[in-house]
């Protein structure tokens, strides 16, 4: 398939698809929108007339896109409960998939589905978008050539605000633990967990967490009254990683103002830095550093622009995955196994109160 256009079947036509995913396949060269599949009729209608999709291309069972001769590969964009079925079924048929985040609902689920992709030896690609921000791979790239030196702590902050109590978000899937497995956690702590893993290039040992839920009810989506939440509204977790780095973290949808904002605080033997993304309104991906004994003793951190072999994009690196010109750097499904068991790990820990070894 090497260098030819390569037609991508996308179930799940939500706010990711639409914001991001459509997008990228749309800029990209490689990539050609070939088949949609949604359970919701109406929207899969919609989107067939917006992209051009003809009808013999739109399916609600997502078997009948992933059988589709057309389909190449499989994007797979649905909430979290439906990823582990879709993924498995696109491995059965041999066909790449891209997955989104969290990839599957518990960790037992990840490790089937690693296990299989890996005997098939499938093309795949985890969705952790923030590994394609240009300021993570350049932590990253001065990390790795040792410019901070030994790493000794991480701080990871993640906060959105749409939880709070004024913005009266109903009861979507995301507050519904058997359609989202986890509720902030899965949803963005399992982003700042794989950024954290990315960028310092070292692996969790143990994990200790706690999780709480402000909002116990919200008002259903469908129907009348209120519904249960039975889901975290926000995780604080700490990790020991390899090397002897200790990491800490926040993460909530409760964090008042708040758009998509992350921070990354990182210290090493020899310099510091810190990364930003929406520090503020219109902020790109943004990075500080503190690196030497002049701007130690001033405790000046300085903005570095961002070098442009930084720069990448999420369904480019798709396309070059399944055409073995990947740059390695996107998230593979072994990735996503490692995660899931992170999450799982943090989320028995807030049950039991006892840090939790990786094994
Ligand atoms: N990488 C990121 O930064 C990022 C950001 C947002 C969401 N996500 C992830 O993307 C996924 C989707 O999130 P979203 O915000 O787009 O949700 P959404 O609710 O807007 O969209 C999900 C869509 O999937 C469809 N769907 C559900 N089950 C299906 C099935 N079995 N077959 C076909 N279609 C099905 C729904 O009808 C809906 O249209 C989630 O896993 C979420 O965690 C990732």
């Amino acid at each position: 398939m090497a260098n030819q256009v390569i037609r991508i079947g996308s179930v799940g036509l939500g706010a990711i698809w639409t914001g991001v995913h459509e997008p990228g396949i749309r800029k990209s060269p490689d990539l050609e929108l070939a088949a949609i599949c949604d359970i919701d009729a109406e929207k899969l209608r919609l989107a067939g007339e917006k992209y051009g999709i003809d009808e013999a291309h739109r399916f609600t069972d997502y078997r009948d896109l992933i059988a589709c001769p057309d389909v190449d590969a499989v994007d797979i964009c649905t909430s979290n409960d439906a990823h582990f079925e879709i993924a498995m079924a696109a491995v059965e048929a041999g066909k790449p998939y891209d997955i989104e985040k969290p990839i599957t609902m518990t960790a037992a689920q990840a490790d089937e589905l690693a296990q299989a992709t890996q005997a098939k030896g499938l093309p795949n690609m985890v969705c952790f978008s923030y590994r394609f921000k240009a300021a993570a791979r350049y932590a990253r790239e001065l990390i790795e050539s040792g410019k901070i030196g030994r790493i000794y702590h991480v701080d990871m902050q993640y906060f959105q605000a749409w939880g709070l109590p004024h913005c009266d978000t109903p009861r979507v899937w995301r507050f519904i633990k058997a359609r989202t497995g986890s509720g902030a956690l899965g949803d963005l702590g399992c982003h700042a967990l794989d950024l954290v893993r990315f960028v310092t290039g070292k692996a969790y040992t143990r994990l200790v967490g706690h999780t709480g839920t402000y909002v116990q009810e919200r008002r259903n989506l469908e129907g009348p009254g209120m519904g249960p939440v039975d889901v975290d509204d926000f995780c604080n977790y700490m990790a020991d990683m390899e090397d002897g780095v200790s990491a800490s973290f926040q993460i909530t949808r409760f964090g008042y103002g708040r758009g998509n904002y992350q921070r990354m605080e990182i210290y090493g033997s020899e310099g510091a830095i810190v990364y930003t993304l929406e520090a503020q309104p219109g902020c790109a991906d943004e990075i500080e550093v503190c690196i030497g004994d002049v701007y130690a003793q001033a405790h000046a951190f300085t903005k570095l622009p961002i070098p442009e072999q930084c720069r990448s994009e999420q369904m480019q690196s798709f396309a070059d995955i399944i055409n073995g010109t990947g740059d390695g750097k996107a998230a593979t499904i072994e990735d996503g196994r490692i995660n899931q068991h992170a999450v799982d790990a943090i989320l028995s820990s807030a049950e039991s109160g006892r840090w939790v070894e990786l094994a």
